[in-house]
């Protein structure tokens, strides 16, 4: 299912060990995921979310209020996948939209092929938890350990975009899912941060290896009841990393917010030729 990240040649399993005919391997972690990452292409000891990031970013999608992006995620990839689909989530956290989506397919009657990566050991190690019968890698998605056109549908949720990589690992036909924030997005949080807070740019979404098929947009509020989950969604944020002292300040006083989720689902098929 993944490629040997030295001599990009096919990993076979034997036993908890992933192995190329060159001789390079790679074992299972006790939780079932394997690390990919060579030590010589990691920008820091532990790239990613870290311990606290995924902690947070548990709570916060186990309290349900995201539930209705995956709910959507699963319509769209139901109403798009073959028989036994091959499943990418590039970027894949700490698990929560893999497990729901397997889930939902099984549910189906057709059970998928499913892999994730993320270049975040312990949210890798989370979603290898969450999600046992699924295959899941330390790996970069700039340069995915992953074969030429293997994947029938790869998707993408507020992880970094790398369409070369994911149209090469598309098979013909297949299909490429991203998530990204629409102009209202968590805007009350923003409010509470920034003393002028701006909508987020409406984009095009255009990407040059892939093309659009379907935009849908899906708009709702909830409501946070505790300071713990205003943190914790505060956390998964952008802003977690450029909130001026006032902001953080005011946050911290806050226990309960009703605030807007504004997605763009944008599916996008690989281009003629490609
Ligand atoms: C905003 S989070 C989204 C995670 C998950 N899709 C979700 O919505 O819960 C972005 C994720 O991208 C991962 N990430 C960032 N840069 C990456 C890279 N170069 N390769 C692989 N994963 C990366 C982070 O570790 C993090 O888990
Ligand atoms: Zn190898």
């Amino acid at each position: 299912m993944f490629l040997c990240p030295i001599c990009r040649t096919d990993l076979v399993q034997s036993g908890r060990t992933l192995r190329c005919h060159n001789g390079h391997s790679f074992d299972l972690a006790a939780q079932g995921y394997v690390n990919l990452l060579p030590a010589n292409k990691m920008s820091s000891k532990a790239p990613g979310d870290n311990a606290e990031m995924v902690n947070g970013r548990t709570r916060f999608l186990d309290s349900g209020s995201y539930q209705p992006l995956s709910d959507a995620l699963n319509r769209t990839v139901i109403a798009l996948a073959a028989d036994s689909p091959r499943i990418l989530d590039a970027g894949c956290g700490e698990g929560y939209y893999a497990a729901r989506l397997y889930d939902a397919l099984k549910a189906a009657g057709n059970a998928p092929d499913f892999s994730g990566i993320d270049i975040s050991k312990r949210a890798v190690r989370h979603a290898a938890g969450r999600l046992p019968e699924g295959g899941f890698a330390v790996a970069s998605l700039f340069e995915l350990p992953v074969a030429e056109g293997s994947v029938d549908i790869c998707y993408n949720i507020f992880s970094p975009v790398c369409a070369g990589e994911f149209a090469r690992v598309l098979a013909p036909g297949g299909h490429f899912i991203a998530v990204y924030p629409a102009a209202r997005h968590l805007f009350a949080l923003k409010e509470i941060l920034y003393e002028k807070p701006y909508e987020n740019e409406e984009k095009s979404f255009e990407l040059e290896e892939l093309e659009i098929e379907n935009r849908e947009r899906l708009s709702y509020s909830f409501t946070l009841n505790s300071n713990e989950l205003i943190e914790s969604l505060f956390m998964m944020t952008p802003y977690y990393y450029k909130t001026p002292v006032d902001g953080s300040r005011r946050l911290a006083e806050c226990e309960r917010l009703s605030i807007e989720a504004d997605f763009w689902i944008v599916t996008y098929r690989r281009r003629n030729g490609r």
